[in-house]
């Protein structure tokens, strides 16, 4: 069995294409990932998707970028902005987390900071079992430790919210409430469709957790990345500040160029389920470990062109290539978050109330208008815990171009 390395732009986009090569990369992580969506294959996987994909409904990403976002975020920033500082990485944190939970259909009912670090101190764990595959620990120690956090989530979250869902559910079944009326979430769906879908209890917490850190460390990271690209840019080109705070076009674009350059998963693996046949790479045999270095395709010159490994939001890009690349994926296993955080590409003249932003650009852009610049005295630091490229801290003071708190 061999392991092919791919970091071409169209090499990966064609592996990652294939319905023969199977998800690879949580084999380790099966306390936490075992029969979660993107561990699945084929029709089992296809089934899934398709009825999770439910929540995404008419209408969805204008009600969470209008009702369930800017309440969350308002209440996440307050304080920040009454201490008239912040650190990126923590607030970044405490917002997807609030917004992940809203998302997969964990109630929060204590609605307060506790509660939010109690539930991120879950998601980390599970978000540790889940990347063993990088981990430099003893894995049974590790995976001794998710149980655990699985039991805690269950008993303090789970239950409750699974219980309160399907009353409601129930209720809608016999006719006593409206479709209108049921939570949009990623468990209501499920609850929705259990005869159909039949996920054993262990499979359903485990697929609530996957939701959880999904959405949770992926928008958290690629918040400060951007906010870090982006400010570096204001301070080479004056100017683009207040076209940030007003352009939600280049502001969107800004965030698009940050996320191709920093992808939060930076690899995807995949194994042959049966022996497949590529363009330029040959065949790959039955067994054959893929991995697709998606950071690097994200550099390719001959796409992006010569400057591809600096941030450039005025980049040309060819036909059909994403603005951010493949940092969601591509593929069967495309991010089921990917209009949520990175919006939609605006067609020409698309009038405001069509266009869709995304949860990222949303985040960047509420942090600009409320003056957020680099900490004057601390520096960002980086992440040395992790191989992957994030900022440990990363401090901002809020600060209007007058000098004066906004
Ligand atoms: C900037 C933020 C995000 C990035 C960069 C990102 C990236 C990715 C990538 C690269 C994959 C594919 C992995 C593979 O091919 O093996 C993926 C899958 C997935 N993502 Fe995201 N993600 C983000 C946010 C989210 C959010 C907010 C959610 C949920 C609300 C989410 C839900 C999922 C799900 C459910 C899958 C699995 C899809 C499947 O297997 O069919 N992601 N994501």
């Amino acid at each position: 069995m061999r392991t092919i390395n791919i970091s071409e732009f169209r090499d990966a986009q064609e592996v990652l294409k294939s319905r023969d090569l199977a998800q690879a990369l949580y084999e380790k992580g099966g306390v936490v990932m075992d029969d979660v969506l993107i561990s699945l294959h084929g029709e089992e996987h296809h089934k899934r998707r398709v009825t999770e994909f439910a929540v995404f409904g008419r209408g969805f990403f204008r009600y969470y970028e209008q009702e369930v976002f800017p309440p969350t975020l308002e209440q996440t920033l307050a304080p920040y902005l009454e201490a008239g500082e912040a650190d990126l990485v923590e607030f970044g944190y405490r917002v997807t987390m609030n917004l992940t939970a809203d998302f997969a259909g964990i109630d929060r009912p204590a609605q307060n900071t506790e509660e939010t670090e109690r539930l991120l101190k879950l998601v980390k764990k599970f978000s540790e079992g889940a990347t063993l595959v990088h981990s430099t620990r003893d894995p049974e120690e590790v995976r001794t430790e998710v149980r655990a956090a699985l039991e805690e989530f269950d008993d303090a979250f789970l239950t409750p919210s699974r219980q309160r869902r399907m009353r409601i559910v129930e209720a809608f079944e016999r006719g006593d409430v409206d479709e209108s009326e049921l939570p949009r979430d990623v468990m209501t769906i499920l609850l929705k469709n259990r005869e159909k879908l039949k996920l054993p209890d262990d499979v359903f917490r485990r697929e609530l957790a996957f939701y959880l850190q999904a959405g949770a460390h992926s928008t958290a990271n690629s918040t400060t990345h951007a906010m870090h690209e982006i400010l570096s840019w204001c301070a080479r080109h004056p100017d683009a500040r207040a076209r940030l705070e007003t352009d939600s076009t280049f502001l969107q674009r800004c965030v698009h160029e940050s996320l191709r350059l920093h992808p939060a998963s930076p690899v995807a693996w995949r194994r042959a389920a049966c022996p497949v046949s590529t363009s330029r790479r040959g065949e790959i045999e039955t067994g054959d470990r893929v991995v697709v270095d998606l950071h690097q395709a994200n550099r390719d010159r001959s796409i992006f062109g010569d400057d591809a490994d600096v941030f450039n939001p005025h980049r040309e890009l060819p036909q059909a290539v994403w603005p951010f690349g493949l940092t969601f994926g591509y593929g069967m296993h495309a991010c089921m978050g990917r209009d949520l955080d990175g919006g939609v590409v605006p067609k020409d003249g698309a009038p405001p109330e069509k266009r869709q932003l995304g949860i990222v650009a949303m985040l960047v852009g509420e942090l600009l208008r409320h003056g957020a610049r680099s900490h004057p005295d601390l520096k960002p630091v980086a992440d040395t815990s992790t191989e992957r490229n994030n900022w440990a801290r990363y401090p901002v003071v809020f600060q209007s171009a007058t000098g004066l708190e906004s």
